[in-house]
């Protein structure tokens, strides 16, 4: 039982570590996260059998991106021991049994990166990647305002410093606001917003400028050799030579003053201008670092002390019904305005029907109110014993509150829908915006204003009907000038040479996203091949399941949808893309490798077989699929032959490979 909770532990702390670090999109809070982390580490402890020893836990967040030069870090970049209670603060003071002062400083919830001065010239700065290997982000870290290129006082030779790359809340709250007018996904935080924006192609490297970032340093990488023998001492010496330092730190002479130093920022946190989800206690005394050493993860003088999420009390004034683009129906929390973690909360996310009635939320109710990932509001639960008696059971309306249609329960799901595909104005002003969306059309100046007065206008029926606006009808739309009109329809007029999976994407299938858009199109390879596709024909697809296959079909059995894809038709769209033979004649196929292989090693031969996703065995058995035999195959090949396993030659596996 612990065993399969924990390789599911394993498998989830995976995923969620690959959005957060790796593609800076993540779907649960980093408490959530923590809290799995933390779930998994007591499990390891208690039954070590079943610990994976190079779980990515042991070692240090996110892996390095092939955008960019690799750098290896002479000194390892360390992450930190959470403690999550006082009482886990003391453990760690009687741990580390070290007397002398402490220095606390804010976490700063950023991106870690490293920089390296030569002379006093910033020479080269780095992300963390795991620890071992960063990411060379050099030329980017030179469009960052606040990191100085040059030091004061330059001391010579070679000054490694360590810090936090972020966005402050004014920049991300303006970039947030942008993205929103131009149908852009939101970023989820500032971290987010940071790292996505710090870790950008040479060729998009402009928006770090135009979003702007900030940095603060606080580590000194070998202190020492520049006289300096203290923590508080470094954050001296980083500042006196221009380099940016917060100013919310302190010496602490105890733990009783550490301990004051963080209930004072609990609160005080929210007028700073950047996010801090904790405040991190490191030992000033740095001579006595070296002895109290590291494990592979973290470093035992520190530790950061993780506030607990922020929550609040106020009043569920009303539920009201917000219409998604594909019709799903999302009850949403309006709440009297409470302060929450810095900011004014009257708006709460509330999931689905089931999930109100489940923890049985009324409306008048005094409900409980958290942040997740400390920007997204959440309701956690009611207070049942502050009832009157005048609380309303939420019950989902009969009629679709945009356009009056009868609301139907698909059977098995949580959700209620407008079926209202056609002509419902909530769902086309969604969909127009999904339409033009980045992973879309990708329709600049097409944003949620422009939706809006696009879909009350009237005169949009359908998605392609933007099309055949006229200069005139835009600018009398958003009383745009001349300019901004015309630029709108050169803007669509690039748009129809998108790659096909874009106008897949855009056409807002449900449960069709850019990569399935992705899948479908490169397996069908243009519209009419994909219309014509039957239900077994799509579930075939490596990654697209029958739920998928399903509503695929079903859009191509809607007559508004086909008259839509006839007018892109007629307008020129971009309607087919190369047919890619994916890997998924290889998945879950098991190679065997025998004798010596020319033009690769068996190793690279091994590799290119799992990234196709296939497997590689060690020895030949009834389950083997394939045994390519190379020169001097020996008895590999003889047991495959009695076996009956396939035999191929080393031109035979590349002919297959070589497909892909
Ligand atoms: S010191 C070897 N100080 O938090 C010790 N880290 O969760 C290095 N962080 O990897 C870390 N604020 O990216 C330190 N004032 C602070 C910090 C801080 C944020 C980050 C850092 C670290 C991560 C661990």
């Amino acid at each position: 039982m612990f065993e399969t909770r924990m390789n599911e532990l394993y498998r989830l702390v995976k995923y969620h570590a690959g959005l957060y670090y790796d593609k800076d999109s993540p779907e649960i809070s980093d408490s959530e996260y923590d809290a799995l982390v933390r779930e998994l580490n007591e499990l390891e402890r208690d039954y070590p059998e079943f610990a994976r020893k190079d779980f990515l836990t042991h070692n240090v967040g996110g892996s390095p991106s092939e955008l960019f030069a690799k750098v290896n870090h002479d000194v390892p970049m360390l992450s930190l021991d959470n403690v999550f209670n006082p009482q886990e603060l003391v453990n760690f003071f009687e741990r580390i049994k070290a007397e002398g002062s402490f220095t606390c400083e804010m976490k700063i919830d950023g991106l870690a990166v490293s920089l390296v001065y030569e002379d006093g010239i910033f020479i080269r700065g780095a992300t963390r990647g795991n620890g071992k290997t960063g990411e060379d982000v050099t030329a980017n870290l030179m469009l960052v305002d606040s990191v100085p290129k040059k030091l004061i006082n330059a001391p010579r030779g070679r000054v490694e410093v360590r810090g936090e790359v972020l966005m402050t809340l004014d920049r991300f709250n303006a970039v947030n606001e942008k993205r929103s007018e131009n149908g852009e996904k939101l970023f989820a935080n500032p971290r987010n917003a940071a790292a996505g924006t710090l870790r950008q192609s040479e060729k998009n490297n402009h928006v770090i400028s135009e979003r702007g970032l900030d940095i603060f340093l606080y580590y000194l990488v070998d202190a020492e050799k520049f006289g300096v023998k203290s923590q508080s001492g470094a954050l001296k010496w980083l500042s006196e030579h221009g380099l940016p330092v917060q100013s919310a730190c302190k010496l602490c002479k105890n733990l009783d003053e550490v301990n004051d130093f963080i209930s004072f920022w609990q609160n005080e946190r929210y007028k700073l201008n950047y996010v801090t989800d904790g405040v991190v206690i490191k030992l000033d005394d740095l001579t006595k670092w070296p002895e109290i050493g590291s494990t592979s993860h973290a470093p035992k003088w520190a530790a950061a002390y993780k506030y607990p999420p922020e929550e609040a009390k106020t009043r569920l004034k009303d539920i009201i019904i917000s219409v998604g683009r594909t019709g799903v129906l999302t009850p949403v929390a309006i709440l009297e305005p409470v302060r929450l973690a810095g900011t004014q909360v009257s708006r709460a996310g509330l999931h689905n029907a089931d999930e109100i009635a489940r923890k049985d939320i009324r409306i008048g109710d005094i409900v409980r109110v958290r942040k997740a990932a400390e920007i997204i509001p959440e309701i956690i639960d009611s207070d049942i014993n502050s009832r009157t008696g005048n609380e309303k059971v939420f019950i989902m309306p009969e009629k679709c509150p945009a356009c009056n249609s009868e609301i139907i329960k698909i059977p098995d799901e949580a959700a209620y829908r407008c079926p209202n595909r056609a002509s419902c104005p909530a769902q086309l002003k969604e969909s127009l915006k999904y339409f033009a969306s980045r992973d879309g059309m990708n329709i600049k100046g097409i944003g949620k204003k422009l939706a809006e007065k696009l879909t009350a206008s009237g005169k949009i029926k359908r998605l392609s009907d933007i099309y055949t606006l006229t200069a005139d009808d835009w600018k009398n739309l958003d009383k745009i000038a001349e300019l901004s009109a015309n630029n709108i329809l050169s803007q669509l007029e690039i748009s129809k040479s998108r790659p096909f999976e874009n106008l897949v994407t855009a056409l807002g299938i449900p449960d069709v996203g850019k990569n399935t858009a992705v899948l479908i199109t490169e397996h069908f390879g243009n519209i009419d091949a994909l219309i014509s596709a039957d239900e077994e024909n799509l579930a075939s697809i490596e990654g697209v399941g029958p739920v998928i296959a399903h509503s695929v079909y079903e859009f191509f059995r809607n007559d508004e949808n086909l008259q839509m894809i006839n007018d892109f038709k007629a307008m020129g769209f971009n309607m087919s893309c190369k047919i890619k033979t994916s890997g998924s004649e290889l998945t879950g196929k098991i190679f065997v490798f025998t004798g010596t292989l020319e033009n690769m090693t068996r190793d690279e031969a091994g590799g290119k077989v799992k990234s196709l996703g296939g497997k590689v065995s060690g020895s030949v058995s009834k389950k083997t699929d394939y045994v390519v035999a190379g020169d001097m195959a020996g008895s590999k090949l003889k047991k495959a032959e009695s076996l009956g396993v396939k035999i191929l030659t080393e031109q035979e596996f590349l002919s297959i490979i070589n497909d892909r």
